[in-house]
């Protein structure tokens, strides 16, 4: 069967690149059977020979109208399909889909009528308000660090910028390349339309957010640079965790040390 990738050098990059992600996630342990979604927004590569292909699957409701998306196309993991999977197979496991011109329903286009993941809710009213705020922002991705969802079992961590400050301070790095921090969102049920308002309501000042006792939720320009600030991140809680084994509270940077860093690498205060 042929793919819509063939002779579609920048679109197969973007889809190579979702893989090689859900391969590390599976790695890192943080992809257990179906765990994790990640989705990025194509719409930049599509042709008009993409734009004309009929759809493979009935119209279905997105669930939410979103105004922003009108004609936009989005690579999307299946729902239940492995990140493992995924990683060596990505049009069997995820597709791409269209959003029709009413934008509150999608379509599959290729390769294969792959439904996509339950968390779509939450992704495309993500993606919806990155386009309404202007954002170049392409790519979510949803996955389940064994560290960071540990510490949202613990109340200290869910107040606001707590466990941000604590996973700053363990290492230089850390705020250098996350230095929006890590938005916290109260427990609520898994793919539903109030978790992706209350995920759109965190990303107005954090890329990466703690869906308690669930997972995280990171947006960035493209799916490795997501990876990237959730894989920083959760380097900090091991550090944290590894010296709290080693028996003892990490003193972590000082405020003085935090400042340096801040004004050496322009970060936000
Ligand atoms: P899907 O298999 O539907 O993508 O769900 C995985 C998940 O992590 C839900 O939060
Ligand atoms: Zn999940």
């Amino acid at each position: 069967m042929s793919s819509i990738l063939e002779n579609r050098p920048a679109l197969r990059e973007e889809v190579e690149k979702v893989a090689e992600v859900a391969g590390y996630l599976w790695q890192k342990g943080w992809a257990e059977r179906n765990g994790g979604n990640i989705t990025v927004n194509i719409t930049e590569h599509i042709d008009d020979e993409i734009r004309n292909m009929p759809a493979i699957s009935p119209v279905t409701p997105i669930g939410l109208t979103l105004p922003e998306l009108k004609g936009c196309y989005f690579y999307c993991k299946g729902t239940n399909m492995r990140m493992r999977d995924l990683a060596r197979r990505p049009m069997d496991n995820g597709s791409i889909i269209r959003i029709t011109d009413d934008c509150a329903h999608y379509e599959i286009i290729a390769d294969k009528p792959v439904k996509p993941t339950s968390e779509l809710p939450s992704h495309l009213a993500v993606h919806n308000y990155l386009i309404s705020k202007g954002s170049d922002y392409k790519a979510s991705v949803h996955t389940h660090p064994i560290e960071l969802v540990a510490m949202s079992h613990c109340k200290k961590f869910l107040e606001k910028d707590v466990a941000t400050n604590l996973l700053w301070s363990m290492i230089p790095e850390t705020k250098a390349f996350c230095p929006r921090g890590l938005g916290i969102i109260p427990y609520k049920l898994p793919s539903s339309n109030e978790l992706a308002e209350a995920t759109i309501k965190e990303l107005g000042d954090y890329d990466v957010t703690l869906w308690e006792k669930h997972g995280v939720f990171a947006v960035e320009k493209d799916v490795m640079a997501a990876f990237d600030q959730i894989d920083v991140l959760n380097k900090s809680a091991l550090i944290y965790i590894a010296a709290k084994n080693m028996g003892f509270e990490p003193d972590g940077m000082n405020n003085e040390q935090m400042r340096e860093m801040t004004v050496a690498f322009n970060l936000p205060k």
